[in-house]
């Protein structure tokens, strides 16, 4: 590989991926195209001292979905290779409105898929365990080839690109890779999400809202080793396949809280149970072997990885407040007053 683009790179886990590749991969060329959504951050690289005129890097602020700007960006970059994180992310956020959910992540993944196709491109899509819907606590693991049972828009825009992948490959042979990763956590992860949040409002002795029982349970991995799994497959996997990452890290909402506070030494009393989340899948679950026998496996165990990331979350105040303070709190309001006035 020589020159990478990557969509999504100021995001959580695109961040990680190309601090991943300046110290694993230093003489590939990244190209980052990011629209810079409420989600994306310049922060998020600001320790890796990019200039404007750096050989190694260059970041253009563009739609995913911008058909003419992406196809000016393959002629002038000619990337060997595509990895895409560009996406809506947020499922509460789908609940509220779907639209940026279906213009981002199908349309979008379109886009790339028909310039990818021009140029015979090496394309990685990011995908998610939630395409494939829920699990009863005793079923078994999905494995790649569980059918697609998506119950969020979230879910549902993720599948329909992980179909249009398919088709690509099998019309037009475009070499075309899927990872479905379990929930993510770490340093930079966007505090809507469930840790990152629940980590800054205990900091502030703030109400913890936990969905519903809190017995949901997701199987959570750590940003820098999937960061790893995506790279092991865009320079390993075979054409046409998906490949699950998971570091099997099954735990319930409610044990993850209660480890919070603890690890905080704060007061159980900040958790509430608040009214659940409408069609909330009860239970995630990966069968990763594939991408194990490819090679690949996690390093990083979830009481380190937690403890990383309460220590630079309670080190960063800076770069959440910031957050916090924008029109985050109109989010958080529409997604929280209610629920935090009655609970469950
Ligand atoms: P994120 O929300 O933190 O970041 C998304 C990034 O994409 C941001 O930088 C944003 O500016 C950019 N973006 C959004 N719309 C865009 C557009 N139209 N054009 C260009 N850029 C755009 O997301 P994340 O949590 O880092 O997730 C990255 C990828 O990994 C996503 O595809 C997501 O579906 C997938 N994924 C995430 C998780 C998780 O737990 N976070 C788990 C499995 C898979
Ligand atoms: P989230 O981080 O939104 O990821 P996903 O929905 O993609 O799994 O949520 C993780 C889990 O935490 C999920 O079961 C919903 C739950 N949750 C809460 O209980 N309270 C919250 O405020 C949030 C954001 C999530």
């Amino acid at each position: 590989m020589k020159t990478l683009l990557i969509t999504g790179g100021y995001g959580f886990i695109g961040s990680h991926f190309i601090r991943l590749l300046r110290h694993e991969r230093p003489h590939w060329r990244i190209v980052n195209l990011d629209l810079l959504t409420y989600a994306g951050d310049i922060d998020n690289l600001a320790g890796l001292n990019f200039t404007p005129d750096d050989s190694v890097y260059r970041f253009f602020r563009c739609d995913i979905a911008d058909s003419s700007l992406v196809r000016q960006i393959f002629e002038t970059e000619r990337p060997d290779g595509l990895v895409n994180f560009a996406a809506e992310t947020h499922v509460d956020r789908s609940l509220l409105n779907s639209a940026p959910f279906v213009r981002t992540n199908i349309e979008g993944v379109r886009v790339l898929l028909d310039v990818a196709t021009q140029y015979g491109t090496r394309f990685l899509q990011v995908s998610t365990d939630e395409v494939y819907g829920s699990l009863a606590p005793d079923e078994a693991a999905f494995s790649e080839d569980s059918p697609l049972n998506p119950n969020s828009p979230y879910a549902a825009s993720k599948a329909a690109a992980d179909l249009m992948i398919r088709a690509y490959h099998r019309s037009y042979g475009l070499p075309t890779l899927i990872t479905r990763c379990g929930n993510n956590y770490g340093p930079y992860q966007f505090p809507e999400k469930f840790l990152p949040l629940f980590i800054t409002n205990a900091l502030d002795d703030q109400p913890l809202p936990l969905y519903g029982d809190g017995k949901q349970i997701r199987d959570w991995i750590y940003a820098e080793d999937h960061a790893r799994a995506v790279l092991h497959v865009l320079e390993h996997g075979l054409p046409g396949e998906i490949y699950n990452v998971s570091a099997n890290g099954e735990k319930t909402n409610q044990f993850m809280a209660e480890w919070v506070l603890n690890i905080l030494g704060k007061p159980r009393q900040l958790l509430r149970h608040v009214e659940d989340r409408p069609g909330h899948d009860r239970r995630y679950s990966l069968d990763a072997s594939k991408i194990r026998n490819l090679g690949w496996q996690p390093s990083i165990s979830l009481e380190q990885g937690l403890s990383t990331t309460i220590d630079w979350y309670r080190s960063q105040r800076a770069w959440w407040e910031r957050i916090k303070s924008g029109e985050y709190r109109k989010y958080y309001s529409e997604m929280y007053g209610q629920r935090l006035k009655f609970e469950a």
